[in-house]
This record gives C-alpha cells, structure tokens and sequence, in this order.
C-alpha cells in the first residue's frame, strides 16, 4: 500500500543518463500522475530537436527556453504530476529555489561508472558533449554539478538497480518523508 500523499508536484533531477526520463515515466504510472519530460516540451515548443536547438541558438537559447517551460509547470493548477526536468535545470539558482518551494526534488543519484556505462551507448542526443571527450567533459560535469544535486530533498541511489527497485526505493522515501502534507 502507498501511504504517500502530497499535492505537491514531484520533481526529478540528475545527471544525464542517471534514467529521469524512464524512471519519472514509471513513477507517474504507479501514483497514478501525469508524466512530463521538459526536454520535450522544449522541442514541442520550439518544434527543434535538444540538438538543433544548441546548434542553431545555443546553450543560453536553449537554458531559458527550459527554465520558461520549467515555471510553467511549476506554476499550474494540474499539482498531479512527475516532471522530469533536463540535467542542467538544477542548477541556476533561481529555477532550483522554485522547484525546491513548489515540488518535492527528488535526485537520482548514479556514479560516474552507472552514468559512463549508459553514455557511451548514447551520446548523440546531448550536444553537451559534442567536441568533447566524454569521460572528461563527464567528470567535469559532476564535478561542478553534484553541491547543487544535494540540494534536492531526497536523493536516491540507483547504481545497480532496475527502474522497479528504483520506484520501489523512491515510493518508500515518499511514504516515510511525505504522508501527511
Ligand atoms: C542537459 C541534459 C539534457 C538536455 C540538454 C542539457 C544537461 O537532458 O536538457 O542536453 O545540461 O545536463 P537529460 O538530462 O534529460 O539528458
């Protein structure tokens, strides 16, 4: 039984490749939520692929875009939902204090191994590495990136673990740390 209850929307964060799409998709299924992905709703918006947008207008282009569609959401009547929001979006500040005031900011968590292990299958769609060799620019990112990821309300481990024990492992922070509100 879920005792998990909030009117809160729930925000997932991390690194690219730690599974926010996969896991926000299942997660939004089993509490019954609707899913959102802001890389989407950044290219529906744009009707441009993540790729084309870095490479037509630039990163600065494509950051406000996301942080436009980001309070959007954030902002809206429909509380019942799971958003999963691009790797980067956690980091400015303002966008992180408005998630962190309007949702419940969940951090998947995955090691440097975890993250290099599903890169390397796919990097085409992350123009953030492009040039770039993806075991440093990888480094790097957590580097400057993991002090705002502990920002997050919860984080959670997903290093060896299926999206079923992830969910399983979120669901149980849920219950235990958000019953009441
Ligand atoms: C980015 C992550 C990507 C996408 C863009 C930039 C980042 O989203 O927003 O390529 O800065 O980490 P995912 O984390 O969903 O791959």
């Amino acid at each position: 039984m879920i005792n998990f209850h909030s009117k809160k929307i729930i925000v997932l964060t991390g690194m690219m490749g730690s599974g926010k799409s996969t896991v926000g998709k299942n997660l939004a299924l089993k509490l019954k939520r609707d899913f959102i992905d802001s890389d989407l709703e950044v290219s529906k918006a744009s009707e441009l692929s993540i790729n084309e947008i870095f490479d037509q207008f630039g990163e600065e282009y494509f950051r406000s875009g996301e942080k436009k569609i980001i309070k959007k959401f954030l902002l809206e009547k429909n509380k019942n939902l799971v958003l999963s929001i691009g790797g980067g979006a956690f980091i400015d500040k303002e966008l992180r204090n408005l998630i962190n005031n309007k949702s419940i900011s969940i951090w998947l968590n995955a090691s440097y191994d975890t993250l290099l292990k599903r890169l390397n299958k796919n990097t085409k769609n992350r123009p953030l590495f492009f040039g770039h060799e993806l075991k440093v620019k990888l480094q790097e990112l957590i580097d400057q990136r993991t002090k705002y990821y502990k920002l997050a309300h919860l984080e959670i481990d997903v290093n060896g673990l299926h999206v079923s024990g992830i969910i399983e492992n979120i669901i149980k922070q849920l219950d235990r740390n958000y019953n009441k509100t």
